[in-house]
């Protein structure tokens, strides 16, 4: 994308006013509409406000934008990105996870021939883009002497259960919601080639999966906890190089990390405190986008991988 950047918001809810707010800081974008059926009234954008529709394809009646945000819940991604790539030529940026089902996948694999979805369509892996996983990206990338990552645990939790059923009308679970993001955060580390044993608990607000990768030439297994039953947020990883006795401890919630050996602290990693941790994901996230070479974590190449794999879990209602 070069010049101007005329971008379409569609959802003004909760994680809008992330986008919102990173888009307002790059000198390169303008907010050329935004669409809500549940709200009347558009969000300021620097200062002043844009059209306002209650319907994605009415404001593509009347906008050509370069770009279309898709912030809405997550069973309706597919619906909206399909009308994007079908009503207009603009680039989409859907929030993850891209699709709600396998089918919607295909779906959207089908339209490639006539829309280009393959590079047209891209997925908002923000997770991927928060500071402790880069640091630690690039502390496994400066020491291939610590050999492959042979094992890795994973811990999401929200307060979505004060939300009740919003949390559910929103995210659907918390393996659809915390799952793509464990996913798409690990594919910074590893290669994940299979779910290998997947358990939702607690009526979809909890889970419990494990995942095989590889690294560094290495099969190892990943277990990922996911829960809405908590008090607060708090999100951490490790990462453990077995054969060299190294560990990453990378804590999303502070966005900070260490690496150990035998005990001894090799590095830290910590922030200035200034940047809010989602400001701090998407901020990169934007700037890879909008460089023209976005980064393949954002591509549909690896959101329709991480839908296989993430789909190979059960759907809710046939888990006893
Ligand atoms: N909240 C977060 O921290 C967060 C972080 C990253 C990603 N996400 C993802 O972003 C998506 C939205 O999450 P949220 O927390 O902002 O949800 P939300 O429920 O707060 O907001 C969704 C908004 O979309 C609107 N909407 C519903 N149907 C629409 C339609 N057809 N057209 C236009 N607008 C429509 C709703 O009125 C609402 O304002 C979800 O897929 C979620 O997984 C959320």
């Amino acid at each position: 994308m070069s010049g101007l950047v005329q971008v379409g918001l569609v959802g003004v809810g909760i994680i809008a006013d992330t986008h919102l707010q990173v888009l307002a800081g790059q000198p390169g974008v303008a907010l050329e509409f935004t669409v809500d059926p549940h709200r009347t009234e558009p969000p300021a954008f620097r200062g002043t406000k844009p059209p306002h529709y209650s319907d994605l394809a009415e404001a593509l009646d009347v906008h050509q934008p370069h770009l279309v945000v898709i912030a809405t819940p997550t069973d309706t991604h597919a619906d909206l990105a399909t009308q994007v790539l079908t009503l207009s030529s603009a680039q989409v940026l859907v929030e993850k996870p891209l699709v709600h089902d396998l089918g919607s996948l295909t779906r959207l694999r089908s339209l490639d021939g006539t829309t280009d979805a393959q590079n047209r369509v891209f997925t908002a892996h923000h997770f991927s883009f928060s500071p402790e996983v880069r640091w630690a990206a690039e502390q496994i990338s400066d020491h291939p002497e610590w050999g492959p990552i042979t094992d890795i645990t994973s811990a999401f939790y929200d307060p979505y259960i004060l939300r009740g059923e919003q949390a559910f009308a929103s995210y659907i679970s918390s393996w659809m919601d915390s799952g793509v993001n464990q996913l798409s955060m690990l594919a910074r580390f590893v290669e994940l080639t299979a779910l290998t044993s997947a358990q939702q608990m607690d009526n979809g607000a909890s889970a419990w999966c494990t995942c095989e990768y590889r690294s560094r030439g290495t099969v190892g297994t990943a277990r990922l906890h996911s829960s809405w039953l908590t008090g607060s947020s708090s999100k951490k990883t490790t990462l453990t190089f077995g054969r060299s006795n190294v560990e990453i401890w990378i804590d999303h919630t502070a966005m900070t990390g260490f690496a150990t050996h035998d005990g001894r602290l090799l590095e830290a990693y910590g922030n200035d405190g200034r940047t809010p941790r989602k400001v701090a994901h998407y901020q990169p996230l934007y700037e890879s986008l909008l460089s023209g070479r976005p980064d393949p974590v954002l591509s549909f190449g690896t959101a329709a991988t991480i839908t296989e794999l993430h789909h190979a879990a059960p759907p809710l209602d046939v888990i006893a």
